[in-house]
């Protein structure tokens, strides 16, 4: 860790002040239970965002920080984990001035403006909490918190401290999405009566976590199409579900042999608010996929929605989309939408707050859509384990184009 740690700072008064007017940061620094606490600059900050990335496993090294690092609107200044050796590694493979063994340490250091949470699913409600109490703006990797009523606790207390949480998926600052919400607004398939949407791999093979509880094949691979068929087809009032286990025993990297808690395999049927649009979606880690974990090739659909006079389909993921074929009475072949790749990346989600916060620029993505599909994913668990439909209190602002 190059930098002065901020904990050598914190102590009595006269050593606060001086260390405060030494970093130039005393017009908006208060203190508070003996920890500095900076109050939060408000959007636009008309200057790039200083970012902490806290958890340096896959995502972060793949596909978080080079997407970060490409935008104008974000500075990484410190990366965090608590396997230490993989945030020195980080820091140093991409260049980022400090790295820590945990987040109270990175919070003590150099300032930064928004967390980017990419750690396991069951750490992000404690740490997302830890964050918000001392004022950063959070940018979360699914799910924001361990359930519904936690989220919804966490985006009043981000309120309350004012800042902001956002949380993944991106999908809905797709193109594609945003294209397919359009044809819907637009009356473009008639009346809409069904959807269908489906996302399934064979498991991911390095961590342990997604097949805990609190892990899961709903938070980690249904989410998308619960994000996409909800920002497309409207919030929804009820749901219906089942889910199993059908590998029970996994081998991991990280824990060798493991038992598999938390459903691996799940089936929804969505009743939406509008219209009364039935969806289906199904996800699990048991599907054999030949394009892999990444996707690769994919060239099926993988969303289709049906109306009375016409029909939509999106070729590839709703997190990597393709094209967007689609045909109605008045015209049975039209061209397919497409848009260049670089258009959208699942991954760019942080870099979309940076540019918000950054620029003002205002985003589809809102905490209000994620709390509602995390109550989807909750009620789906809940509709398995009492063998009951599930209605839902939460909603969104929607139409969301
Ligand atoms: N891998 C993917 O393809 C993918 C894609 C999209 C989203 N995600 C999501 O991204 C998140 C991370 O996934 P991953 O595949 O990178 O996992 P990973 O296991 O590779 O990385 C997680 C990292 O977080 C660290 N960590 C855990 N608890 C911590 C704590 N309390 N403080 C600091 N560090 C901590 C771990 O040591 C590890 O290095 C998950 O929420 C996952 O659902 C993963």
């Amino acid at each position: 860790m190059k930098n002065i740690s901020r904990r050598r700072f914190v102590g009595n008064l006269s050593a606060m002040s001086t260390a405060i007017s030494a970093i130039g940061l005393s017009s908006n620094m208060v203190s508070a239970q003996n920890k500095i606490v900076i109050e939060p600059t408000k959007p636009p900050f008309n200057r790039p965002v200083k970012v902490g990335i806290i958890g340096c496993g896959v995502v972060m090294n793949c596909c978080y920080t080079p997407n970060l690092q490409a935008s104008k609107f974000a500075e990484i200044v410190s990366v965090c984990d608590i396997k230490p050796e993989r945030a020195q590694e980080a820091a140093k493979k991409f260049n980022i001035a400090n790295w820590y063994p945990n987040l109270e340490k990175m919070l003590a250091g150099p300032h930064f403006d928004l967390l980017v949470n990419l750690t396991d699913m069951q750490e992000h409600e404690h740490l997302n909490k830890q964050a918000l109490e001392a004022k950063r703006y959070v940018w979360s990797e699914k799910p924001m918190a361990n359930s519904f009523q936690a989220g919804k606790d966490l985006l009043n207390l981000a309120i309350e401290q004012g800042v902001y949480i956002w949380g993944a998926p991106a999908v809905v600052q797709s193109p594609a999405f945003e294209f397919m919400a359009r044809q819907i607004q637009d009356k473009k398939l008639g009346r809409v009566a069904a959807a269908n949407a489906h996302y399934g791999h064979q498991g991911p093979s390095w961590s342990a976590f997604f097949y805990e509880q609190g892990g899961g094949s709903l938070p980690d691979l249904g989410v998308y199409n619960i994000a996409s068929l909800t920002g497309i087809l409207g919030p929804v009032k009820s749901v219906v579900a089942m889910t199993n286990i059908i590998t029970p025993t996994r081998k991991v990297d990280d824990k060798g042999f493991i038992q598999v808690r938390a459903e691996d395999n799940a089936q929804l049927i969505l009743e939406h608010d509008q219209g009364q649009v039935l969806s289906h979606i199904q996800c699990g880690f048991n599907y054999f996929d030949p394009y892999g974990h990444e996707g690769k090739g994919q060239n099926n659909p993988t969303i289709s929605i049906v109306g009375s006079t016409g029909s939509m389909h999106l070729i590839g993921y709703d997190w990597h989309p393709i094209r967007v074929e689609i045909s109605t009475q008045e015209q049975e072949k039209q061209a397919p939408f497409e848009y260049p790749e670089n258009l959208f990346q699942w991954q760019m989600g942080a870099s979309v707050i940076c540019e918000y916060l950054s620029s003002g620029k205002p985003t589809r993505i809102n905490p209000e859509h994620a709390l509602h599909v995390l109550e989807i994913i909750e009620a789906a668990r809940t509709s398995q384990e009492i063998g009951q439909r599930i209605y839902l209190q939460s909603a969104f602002k929607w139409p969301m184009v």
